[in-house]
């Protein structure tokens, strides 16, 4: 028996699956951004077209030293490729070099509504308490996100747990802009949804992996202790002390998921093996459940300098080349140049402009 299509389905059909994701140049990149994103981006290039993105643009939304900034740039372009994204036979490139970004961002601005907004839990986080000092641009930030993706009308986003609020923001533009001008998309002869509906992936043992210093907290470039995090750039004696000095609790660690959940650190160090060995946490748990932190410390040490040892030392490596580096990106930013200026072709012609 055949299934009945609704017609959003049809026209989506249409479009072609495609990956898009980004990482902010703005320092220390950590084990968060690489289990929870870039180790996955990695992954995805197999089964999709994969455009990674320097977000530049969004770096800027806080200030930014504009040395530091171009040193970022390049050091996140490093970890890309020193982790494994081919950028040959997928685009990687930097945001500020592909202008529909911003065009298509402005757009948007228009589409998305001030409560839609409001409701950012990181723009609350970000702005803290002195709003009114905030720039602009943090607020708008969600715009810009949505621009990215959809520019490319990409179907599939890889990113952390805590990226999840805004990937609903950019379906609820897709979809208020495909409701606003359905009308027109359909006399263009462009189908009934012109955006894709983005699945977000957020999956696997470490969505969401959380300061060494506090399992209740996000690892974050930000935090003030290095402790709390490790870079992708440690050495292997960074990395074991890290590690050892990682906060614990007394008990041995759990044979079960269901205790496990209720021992923030240790869930978070399971979370992080499991990731690295590419293995479930069931398969951690039932090797070192009953096993004393010493010994469990020992073991995530070894496995953590096996993996980050030849990713820092190939990204120390490629930074010393920035000419390599900026020709990556300027090779890719022509490549994701035509994906997004037709694009913004249809969106002209849709939302009514004028164009040559
Ligand atoms: P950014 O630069 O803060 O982080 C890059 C990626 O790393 C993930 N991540 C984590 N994952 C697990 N545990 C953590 N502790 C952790 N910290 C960060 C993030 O979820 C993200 O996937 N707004 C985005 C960048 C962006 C983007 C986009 C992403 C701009 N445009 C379009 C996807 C699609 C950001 O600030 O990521």
């Amino acid at each position: 028996m055949t299934r009945r299509r609704n017609p959003g389905e049809l026209s989506m059909a249409a479009i072609k699956e495609r990956v898009f994701s980004g990482v902010q140049p703005t320092g220390n990149l950590h084990l968060g951004n690489y289990l929870g994103a870039i180790k996955r981006f990695v992954d995805l290039q197999t089964k999709y077209d994969c455009i990674y993105c320097v977000v530049d643009l969004h770096a800027i939304t806080v200030w930014q030293e504009p040395d530091e900034l171009t040193k970022n740039i390049r050091e996140v372009t490093a970890a890309f490729i020193a982790c494994g994204i081919d950028p040959k036979r997928h685009i990687v490139f930097n945001q500020s070099q592909v202008a529909e970004h911003a065009e298509l961002a402005w757009i948007f601005s228009c589409v998305a509504r001030m409560g839609w907004l409001n409701r950012m839990t990181q723009f609350k986080e970000k702005a803290g308490k002195d709003r009114e000092n905030a720039s602009v641009g943090l607020y708008a930030y969600p715009a810009l996100m949505a621009a990215d993706i959809l520019v490319y009308r990409a179907t599939h986003v890889p990113v952390g747990d805590d990226q999840k609020q805004h990937l609903e923001l950019a379906r609820d533009i897709a979809q208020k802009f495909n409701n606003d001008f359905a009308a027109q998309i359909a006399k263009l002869g462009l189908g009934q949804v012109f955006f894709p509906l983005t699945e977000p992936l957020i999956s696997g043992p470490a969505t969401r992996v959380m300061s060494l210093r506090d399992g209740t907290k996000k690892m974050s470039k930000s935090d003030a202790s290095d402790y709390s995090r490790i870079n992708l750039t440690d050495g292997a004696d960074e990395i074991a002390q890290k590690v050892r000095k990682a906060r614990t609790d007394p008990e041995p660690l759990p044979s079960d998921e269901e205790a496990l959940a209720r021992r923030p650190e240790a869930d978070n160090l399971v979370g992080i093996f499991a990731a690295l060995a590419d293995r479930p946490k069931t398969a951690v748990l039932a090797e070192y459940g009953g096993a004393q932190f010493a010994r469990f410390k020992d073991a995530l040490t070894e496995l953590a300098v096996e993996k980050l040892g030849p990713i820092g030392a190939e990204m120390k490596r490629l930074v010393q080349d920035p000419k390599h580096i900026d020709s990556i990106l300027v090779d890719g930013a022509s490549r994701a140049r035509k994906l997004a200026a037709e694009t913004m072709k249809h969106v002209k012609d849709i939302v009514g402009f004028v164009r040559d």
